[in-house]
């Protein structure tokens, strides 16, 4: 049993073999980060070097996962790395690392309902619907290598909005987010996945032997002709491997499900590398496709799987399977992000460290309607008004820098309280959790200067809300106890 007891009564079975916990890892895991910002990294940060990225991110994130999974085994309750660096840290960290949990959360949610958005706008072109272009979406955007501001014409990203409405309301009345549902959503996602890989692989490879369609695949790192850092070469492939790494949010889902783990010690650990290992072998595959079947120069779009497909005269019927899959699929992920942001205010509010109302439950639905309403309003002005390309970094950025606390934070429970029951316990944690924390940190110091500058101005303003309003107020009862071993 968790060496956890909670304020409230908590009745979760232990359920969850690894199959289920991989399903789970992988059901977080899959989303824009593949579908869109693929694209977006190779066109202008790595080409095909992507593949590199992808293996780098990966290899980073599993390190992180398994001092997650101690930390989620210990205090599995609703929070996550909030809740952990409180436990650890006390509350002026706990408020940091909140606060910039927001960034991996609300800003996800935002950023996957712009790549949704993306692919719901070319489904509907396909299909003979035309969303005008002035509420397809933000009115700025960055522009070419340089990343420069310009401003599109239109007025904000419609259909975006109307997805964050539409899961903020399902939220609101409560999802019951059944083992079933999650499967469904993992088959339809993985299987598209499967399939671009399985139709696209024979095609590029026998491509290869074509010297004229050599030139996407071959070289694997375009070089940096321009002298300016991050823009292809090795520095590209680094700075490509930070935004991408957002591909990899969400494999938290499997620690946080620990505690449901019928044998935590050995399935959390299969859960959360294997579904690390699954999506890395999976992302490193599909990005070898789409480098392969289109100029990566040209994967600068909304949609850079379906437009890959739809520039090969023999994959193009494979087009529309893609929308429908991304659309299902990502919709899924902004549906998770936003119960947990929902979830971590919530734990904060508790806590007495944020404003109360995000505490408040519905009388009848149970939820946090409330905070559920005003996180949802916060996503549609990030989503409505704001290019993936910004929230993309923004959100890879906040979250780094949660999981360096986390991984720094297991150490320090190890220090403080070595008797502490730990369900899983991260195998040589005084390795793993280095380890963890430089390759967070690598991927943190290539991510471009101005999101190092917006996670600057986020921490100043959070941390004027808390001198002004979350030191003065009353910490709330302690949601969570750790037990020693007799
Ligand atoms: N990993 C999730 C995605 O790629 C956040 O959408």
């Amino acid at each position: 049993m968790a060496g956890v007891t909670e304020q409230q009564p908590v009745d979760l079975k232990p359920t969850l073999g690894p199959f289920h916990l991989i399903a789970l890892g992988i059901g977080g895991i899959i989303g824009a980060g593949i579908f869109v910002i693929t694209g977006h990294a190779a066109a202008i940060y790595a080409g095909p070097g992507v593949i590199i990225s992808f293996a780098i991110a990966g290899f980073g994130c599993a390190f992180t996962g398994l001092c997650y999974a101690e930390f989620a085994s210990m205090i599995p309750v609703a929070g996550s790395a909030y809740t952990y660096t409180y436990a650890t840290m006390g509350r002026f960290m706990a408020w940091f690392i909140g606060w910039n949990l927001v960034l991996e959360y609300l800003a996800a949610s935002s950023t996957v309902a712009v790549g949704w958005s993306g692919y719901f706008n070319d489904f509907m072109t396909y299909i003979g619907v035309h969303i005008p272009a002035a509420f397809a979406q933000a009115p700025i955007a960055l522009e070419g290598v340089q990343q420069h501001l310009v401003v599109t014409g239109a007025y904000f990203n419609l259909p975006a909005v109307a997805l964050i409405c539409l899961v903020t309301a399902v939220l609101i009345v409560g999802v019951n987010m059944s083992a079933n549902f999650n499967n469904a959503m993992v088959l339809i996602k993985t299987t598209i996945v499967i399939i671009v890989i399985a139709v696209g692989l024979p095609h590029v490879v026998s491509a290869l032997h074509i010297p004229a369609q050599h030139d996407s695949v071959v070289p694997l790192i375009p070089a940096n002709t321009t002298g300016v850092f991050g823009q292809f070469g090795w520095s590209g492939v680094l700075r490509a491997t930070g935004l991408i790494f957002f591909a990899y949010i969400g494999f938290d889902a499997v620690s946080v499900a620990s505690q449901e783990a019928k044998n935590p010690r050995r399935d959390v650990p299969l859960g959360i590398l294997g579904s690390l290992a699954i999506c890395t072998v999976l992302y490193i595959l599909m990005a070898y496709v789409l480098t392969g079947i289109a100029d990566y120069r040209n994967l600068n779009v909304p949609h850079p799987v379906s437009m890959a497909l739809e520039q090969s005269a023999s994959l193009k019927w494979l087009a529309p399977f893609v929308s429908v899959g991304a659309i299902v699929g990502l919709a899924s992920v902004v549906l998770v992000f936003l119960l947990g942001q929902s979830r971590i205010f919530y734990a904060m509010a508790k806590d007495g460290l944020f404003f109360k109302v995000f505490g408040e439950v519905h009388p009848r639905f149970k939820t946090p309607w409330k905070g559920q309403l005003i996180t949802g309003a916060f996503a549609i002005l990030l989503a409505g008004l704001l290019p993936i390309d910004i929230l993309n970094p923004l959100v890879s950025i906040g979250t780094l820098l949660a999981f360096v606390v986390v991984c720094i934070g297991t150490m320090i429970l190890r220090v403080k309280r070595p008797k502490a029951i730990r369900p899983f316990r991260t195998p040589y944690l005084w390795i793993v959790a280095p380890i963890g924390i430089f390759m967070c940190a690598l991927m943190m110091v290539f991510l471009p200067k101005e999101t190092w500058e917006r996670l600057i101005v986020w921490t100043a303003i959070g941390v004027v809300i808390y001198f002004a309003y979350g030191i003065r107020q009353v910490a709330g009862a302690q949601r969570w106890h750790i037990k020693d071993a007799e």
